[in-house]
C-alpha cells in the first residue's frame, strides 16, 4: 500500500483490485496523471472516468452526493452515480470529459479504499486497452498493459466480474450501464428509473460507454445465444450449464455447470481471455437469462460480439454505431 501511494502521489498509474474488475487508478486531481492515463489506455479523450472515493463524505467534496442519498446503503459496492459537479478544481476536466457532472464510486475494496483515503480521489477505468476485455486477475492486467503501469496490486480473482453498474441521477434516474447492482434494486430505492440512453442522446456528448457498440472485445469473432447442438467443432464454446457440445474440451469455458448467474458473471472476462488464447476463430456462447446479473452478461457478451471498425477494437470510433446485439461473422 505504501508503495501505491507513493507511486500515486508522484503522478504515475497503478493497478488496484476492485469487486468488480481491476481499475487503472491515477489521481483525479493531477492534470498529467490524468493525461497518462488516457494514454495508456489508448482511451478516446470524450469518454469520462468514474472517480474512486473512499467514504461518501470523500465524495461531497466535490459533488452534489444528496441524488445519492436513497442508495447510499449499496455501498461500497458495484454501483457508480452521475452527480452534478460542485468543485471543478478538485476533478481535472480531462476526467470527466469536460463536462459539468462527475461519475462517483465507493468500491468495495479494502485497499483501494485505504489508497483513495491516503492519496485522495482516483479515476480508475478498467486497466485493459480501450475496446478490450476487462481484467479481473493481476496476470491480465499485466497481459494487457505490462509496461505502461508502474505498480499492479495483486488481490487475486476480482468477486463480481463485471464492470459497475452506472445509473445517472443529474435528472429523472437513468439506468446508464447494466452491472450486479440490479435495476430492481435501484428502482426500490428511487422510484421509476429509465433504462438506455435518453432520446438524442447520440447527438449530445457521450454519456457512457456502455453505449457504445464494439467494447469488450477479444480477437476472435463472437456468436451469442448458441445452443450446445449448434456449437461447430471447429469453435471455441463459452457454455453455461452442464450439457455438452462439439467443441473440444480445451476450448471449452464453463461459466457455471449449475447455471449460477453470479458465479458466471465472476467466470466471464476469464473465459472470454482464455478462450481467445487458443487461437480459435470464433468464440460459440450458450444463451445467458435475462434476469439479474445475467442482464449485465448479456449486455457485454452484446458488445464484445458487436461489428468492430477495421484494425481492432475502439470505443471511440464505434460510437455512432447503434448495438445490434447480433452474431457477427469474421
Ligand atoms: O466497475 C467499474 O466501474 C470499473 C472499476 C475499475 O471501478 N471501472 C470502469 O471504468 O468500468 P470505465 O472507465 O471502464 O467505465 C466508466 C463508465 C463509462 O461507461 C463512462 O462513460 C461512464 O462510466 N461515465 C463516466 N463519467 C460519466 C459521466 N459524467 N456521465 C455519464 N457517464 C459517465
Ligand atoms: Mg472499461
Amino acid at each position: 500500500m505504501a508503495r501505491a501511494v507513493s507511486v500515486l502521489e508522484a503522478d504515475g498509474l497503478v493497478a488496484l483490485p476492485t469487486e468488480t474488475v481491476y481499475g487503472l487508478a491515477a489521481r483525479a486531481a493531477s492534470e498529467s496523471a490524468v493525461a497518462r492515463l488516457y494514454a495508456a489506455k489508448g482511451r478516446p479523450a470524450h469518454n469520462p472516468l468514474i472517480v474512486h472515493v473512499a467514504s461518501l463524505s470523500d465524495a461531497a467534496a466535490f459533488a452534489d452526493i444528496a441524488p445519492a442519498l436513497p442508495i447510499a446503503d449499496l455501498w461500497p459496492g458495484p454501483l457508480t452515480v452521475v452527480l452534478a459537479l460542485t468543485e471543478p478544481a478538485r476533478i481535472v476536466p480531462a476526467a470527466r470529459a469536460g463536462g459539468p457532472t462527475v461519475a462517483v464510486r465507493i468500491p468495495d475494496s479494502p485497499i483501494f479504499r485505504a489508497v483513495a483515503a491516503a492519496v485522495g480521489p482516483l479515476v480508475a477505468p478498467s486497466a485493459n486497452r480501450s475496446g478490450r476485455v476487462s481484467p479481473t486477475t493481476a496476470a491480465a492486467v499485466a497481459a494487457e498493459l505490462g509496461d505502461e503501469v508502474g505498480l499492479v496490486v495483486d488481490a487475486g480473482a476480482c468477486r463480481v466480474g463485471v464492470e459497475s453498474t452506472v445509473v445517472d441521477l443529474t435528472g429523472p434516474p437513468r439506468l446508464l450501464r447494466p452491472g450486479a447492482v440490479t435495476h430492481d434494486a435501484l428502482q426500490a430505492r428511487l422510484g421509476p428509473v429509465a433504462a438506455g440512453p435518453a432520446a438524442g442522446a447520440a447527438e449530445g456528448p457521450l454519456r457512457s460507454p456502455g453505449l457504445l457498440s464494439s467494447h469488450y472485445a477479444p480477437a476472435a469473432a463472437v456468436r451469442l445465444d448458441v445452443e450446445p447442438a449448434e456449437v461447430h467443432a471447429d469453435e471455441a464454446w463459452l457454455a453455461f450449464g452442464a450439457a455438452a457440445s462439439a467443441a473440444r474440451p480445451e476450448r471449452t469455458f464453463r461459466l457455471s455447470l449449475n447455471c449460477d448467474l453470479d458465479e458466471a458473471a465472476h467466470g466471464l472476462y476469464e473465459g472470454l481471455r482464455r478462450l481467445d488464447a487458443t487461437g480459435a476463430q470464433t468464440i460459440a456462447v450458450s444463451p445467458i437469462p435475462a434476469v439479474g446479473v445475467g442482464l449485465a452478461i448479456r449486455d457485454r457478451l452484446q458488445r464484445a460480439a458487436a461489428p468492430r471498425p477495421a484494425g481492432g477494437g475502439n470505443e471511440g470510433e464505434s460510437a455512432d454505431r447503434p448495438t445490434t446485439g447480433q452474431p457477427t461473422q469474421r
